[in-house]
């Protein structure tokens, strides 16, 4: 049985003060969520500690949106692996569409964060997904697994099991415009496909594949019924305590 998910990208959102309160209004409403669905939220680096904090004592997992590749060093405004492990932080977001494009990182950059993070065991959620252009071309699937190829897949077979795949396109993030159920579902399938190939079927059964993108409490239910989703990577309606709960009772 893979692990249903529900995942809260906050971006750049939230103040301490406004993450409080969001966090107060999740909490309140935990017990309508199936314990089945694993949910976690990923707010800024400044937030992560008193996320932690907060969290301890609910079955609420945090993730940070990034990491620096390298152990430390002089890199002025980087966050290392271990400084995401000492306050708490067990899983990191890396490959996110707003990472690739607006601070150019390469699927080679991604696979040296990868090595890291796996390194000193965090989980990922590794992010692909095509741009606009390329899903009108029809390659859609050739970017994907590039991404996954380049990014991911040199990693050893027994470190999957820290790993959960997002397929975000980028058409969909923040737009309004959601991939269909049908065209979420043709590129999970692919990602599964992919990693069978590349690894074996029972590590691509195992694996979590959560689609990203303009998902809300309108859509979730449909989007999730599909056979290859396993959740969601959810911006915008996650800042929503109401919304973000809605959505994980969806399945
Ligand atoms: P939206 O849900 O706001 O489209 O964002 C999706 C996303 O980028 C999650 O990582």
């Amino acid at each position: 049985m893979r692990t249903k998910i529900v995942a809260g990208n906050w971006k750049m959102n939230c103040d301490l003060a406004e993450m409080e309160d969001l966090l107060g209004e999740i909490k309140n409403q935990l017990d309508s969520v199936s314990n089945d669905v694993h949910l976690m939220v990923a707010p800024s680096f400044t937030n992560l500690y008193p996320a932690f904090q907060s969290l301890r004592e609910t079955n609420i997992h945090v993730a940070a949106q990034n990491m620096h590749q390298e152990q430390n060093g002089a890199f002025t405004g980087e966050v290392s692996v271990e400084m995401l492990k000492g306050v708490g932080v067990k899983n990191v977001i890396l490959g996110h569409s707003e990472r690739r494009s607006i601070f150019h990182e390469t699927n080679a950059l991604l696979a040296e964060k990868v090595n890291t993070a796996l390194a000193k065991k965090m989980n990922i959620i590794f992010c692909v997904g095509e741009e606009l252009k390329s899903r009108k071309e029809a390659k859609h699937i050739e970017v994907v697994k590039e991404q996954l190829e380049k990014g991911l897949f040199h990693i050893k077979a027994e470190n999957f099991k820290n790993v959960v795949i997002a397929y975000e396109p980028v058409w969909a993030i923040g737009t309004g415009e959601t991939a269909t159920p049908e065209q979420a579902q043709e590129m999970h399938a692919e990602i599964r496909k992919m990693i069978a190939d590349q690894y074996n079927s029972a590590i691509a059964d195992e694996v979590s594949i959560l689609y990203g993108g303009s998902v809300k409490p309108a859509n979730a239910k449909e989007i999730f019924s599909k056979k290859d989703v396993d959740g969601g990577l959810i911006g915008g309606a996650s800042l929503k305590a109401d919304d973000f709960l809605a959505i994980a009772n969806s399945f």
